[in-house]
């Protein structure tokens, strides 16, 4: 795709990190932007940002989890502009982490519900009206712990890998079928987003008690704060998003920290041997 201006980005956790700086990236060429987010006053924060680089901005209050917030963001875009010509399916949390005896079924619940339902229910909305269209771009947010298996956060890693696996497989499908409709997997390492304080989120019936709360040291908390100064920034990694789909690029990697990582799983398993044994997916920045 190489004109965006009059054209429409849905973007689903448009209201924060990566998803506002995509809808920032789309909005400084001209594109509609439509933010769908569940967190009401940075969406709306959001969208008058994005209405000051003098595009249309529609903000509308979406918890991705959810069947009927998803089709009634499904019926704004379609009356307001019809099929998206970028679909990015964003929104994400870092769901519920640590020691895995001590999980949960909250904790792996919302992972699930935010960052695999989020996505099912984007593609199960838009998806048929944008193969309609036979155009446009599906943008699916995944993560390099969908592409390795980091300890301490299976719920995230579960989600991720199935993020993945959905978009290489929505990629050959409609390869096959002849499609206009292009697909990209972002897989970023760490970027400086809000995404540790995935929490503000948790909706309350998905809570734990304080009982079943795994801690967090504040050693821990430091380290990523001293971290957020060296990582990718949001606004990179959108740039980069830009740029597959002007040029057309399925993979989107926003650094090449955990590429060793990626080589090193898949030779473990062409060769069948055990998954070679690492920290957690901050641990590549401490060496
Ligand atoms: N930041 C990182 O290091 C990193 C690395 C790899 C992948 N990711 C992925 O990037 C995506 C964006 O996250 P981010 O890092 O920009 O974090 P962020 O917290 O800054 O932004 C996430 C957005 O999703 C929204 N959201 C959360 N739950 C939602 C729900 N139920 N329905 C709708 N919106 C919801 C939040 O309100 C927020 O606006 C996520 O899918 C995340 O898993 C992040």
């Amino acid at each position: 795709m190489r004109e965006f201006e009059g054209k429409t980005a849905v973007i689903t956790g448009g209201a924060s990190g990566m998803g506002f700086a995509m809808a920032e990236s789309f909005a400084r060429v001209g594109m509609n932007i439509v933010l769908a987010d569940v967190e009401v006053g940075a969406l709306k924060e959001a969208a008058e940002r994005i209405e000051a680089l003098a595009v249309t901005a529609v903000p509308v209050q979406t918890d991705v989890a959810d069947e009927a917030d998803m089709d009634h963001l499904h019926d704004v875009v379609r009356q307001r502009f019809g099929a998206p010509d970028i679909l990015c399916l964003n929104a994400g949390v870092a769901g519920g982490g640590g020691q895995t005896d001590l999980l949960t079924t909250k904790d792996w619940k919302w992972a699930i519900d935010v960052n695999l339902y989020g996505i099912i229910h984007g593609l199960r909305v838009f998806l048929g009206d944008m193969r309609e269209s036979d155009a446009g771009h599906i943008v699916v947010t995944a993560s390099v712990a969908g592409l390795t298996s980091f300890p301490g956060s299976l719920p995230y890693n579960a989600t991720k890998h199935a993020a993945v696996s959905i978009a290489e497989g929505l990629f050959s499908e409609l390869a096959e079928a002849g499609s206009g409709v292009a697909v990209h997997c972002l897989c970023p390492g760490v970027v400086s987003t809000n995404i540790h304080n995935s929490d503000r989120n948790r909706p309350k019936e998905l809570q734990n008690t304080p009982a079943d709360e795994q801690p967090r040291s504040e050693e821990f908390a430091g380290f990523m704060e001293r971290l957020y100064e060296d990582v990718s920034k949001p606004h990179e990694v959108a740039e980069l998003v830009f740029r597959a789909i002007v040029d057309g690029q399925f993979w989107i990697q926003t650094d090449g920290f955990y590429r060793d990582a990626i080589a090193a799983r898949h030779r473990s398993i062409e060769n069948d041997t055990d998954p070679p044994a690492r920290g957690s997916i901050i641990s590549v920045y401490s060496d």
